[in-house]
């Protein structure tokens, strides 16, 4: 799957509610080992780039713009809906800006935590992600 794409999940609608499901190889195309998610935000997020690490963000609530950069050039996402998830591969810088007050970011991620997976020098990420 390409960085970038958004991939829209089926919403279960009727009149009590409405329920969106995330499933492992299926609407999230690999196996989750971790979600995490954002909140209380103040201030720009990210600012690195994963070495493995695949993730699908969703914004739950509110609104981000997700800004990413890879081998294949820049992109802008505004992330603000609940059914829609923004898939983001390895190698790729990523931002998350603009978050509105009261926004929350769902994090599925492919890998557990490893800080050794994180590049957080823009220039190294340059230097080795582009090169
Ligand atoms: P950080 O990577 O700085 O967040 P962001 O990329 O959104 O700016 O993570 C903030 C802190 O949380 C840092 O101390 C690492 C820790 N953390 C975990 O322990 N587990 C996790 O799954 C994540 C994403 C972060």
């Amino acid at each position: 799957m390409n960085t970038g794409k958004i991939i829209n999940f089926n919403e279960f609608r009727d009149n009590r509610g409405a329920l969106i499901s995330l499933e492992e190889n299926s609407n999230i195309p690999f196996a989750i080992k971790r979600i995490y998610y954002l909140y209380d935000v103040l201030e720009s997020r990210g600012f690195h780039a994963h070495k493995q690490l695949e993730q699908v963000m969703i914004c739950v609530h509110g609104s981000v713009v997700v800004k990413l950069e890879d081998e294949t050039g820049n992109q802008s996402i505004k992330l603000n809906s609940k059914s829609e998830g923004l898939y983001i591969g390895s190698n790729v810088w990523r931002e998350m800006h603009e978050f509105t007050p009261g926004t929350i970011v769902m994090v599925v991620a492919s890998e557990k935590y490893d800080e050794s997976d994180y590049i957080r020098d823009y220039q190294v990420f340059k230097k080795e992600m582009l090169k």
